[in-house]
């Protein structure tokens, strides 16, 4: 029954982003419209390699498993931050944002004590993690250029 409730959202989050990227490509351009044009790609296109997410999952293991679980399931300590049911509530901002956030934020014990190679290493493993496809270029360790690809639903 969870799982279904689930799938019923993603499916609306999906329905919604399609509806805005028609609203997009008309000439009205409100602010909000405006970071998602800046938009290149999104999470579907294999945005970061399989060797990425294995190098960000010994970053996990060392500096994030102890309060997020061995599986990103989360537990008493913090929330879990993997799979559809968390991906949802960043469904069309930028991956930029969730660098910033997890940068900004985490490890909660000592925020921004990584590179930002190492960040951006645990977030391919959290994209790799959520069933998203890995491809051929690396994400890149720049806020920049992560803001170029959008957060979607994976499939
Ligand atoms: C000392 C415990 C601790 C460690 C270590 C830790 N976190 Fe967290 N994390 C938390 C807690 C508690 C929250 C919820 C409060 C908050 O959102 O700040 C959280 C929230 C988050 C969120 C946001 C979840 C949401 O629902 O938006 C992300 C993403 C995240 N952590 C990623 C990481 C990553 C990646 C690492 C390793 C680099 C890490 N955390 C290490 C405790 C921790």
């Amino acid at each position: 029954m969870k799982r279904l409730v689930v799938v019923g959202s993603v499916g609306l989050a999906l329905a919604c982003a399609s509806v805005s990227g028609l609203a997009t490509e008309g000439s009205a351009v409100e602010p909000v419209a405006a970071t998602a044009q800046e938009t290149t790609s999104t999470l579907l296109d294999g945005v970061f390699t399989a060797a990425q997410a294995r190098r960000g999952r010994r970053v996990y293991s060392r500096d994030c498993a102890s309060c997020h679980g061995p599986e990103m399931q989360g537990g008493e300590m913090a929330p879990g931050i993997a799979g559809s049911g968390f991906m949802v509530f960043w469904t069309e901002l930028p991956v930029g944002s969730m660098f910033e956030r997890i940068k900004v934020s985490m490890p909660e014990d000592g925020p921004g004590r990584l590179t930002d190679e190492e960040y951006t290493d645990v977030l391919a493993f959290i994209l790799d993690s959520s069933d998203y496809p890995a491809g051929e270029t690396e994400l890149p360790a720049d806020k920049a250029e992560l803001d170029k690809i959008m957060i979607v639903a994976a499939e």
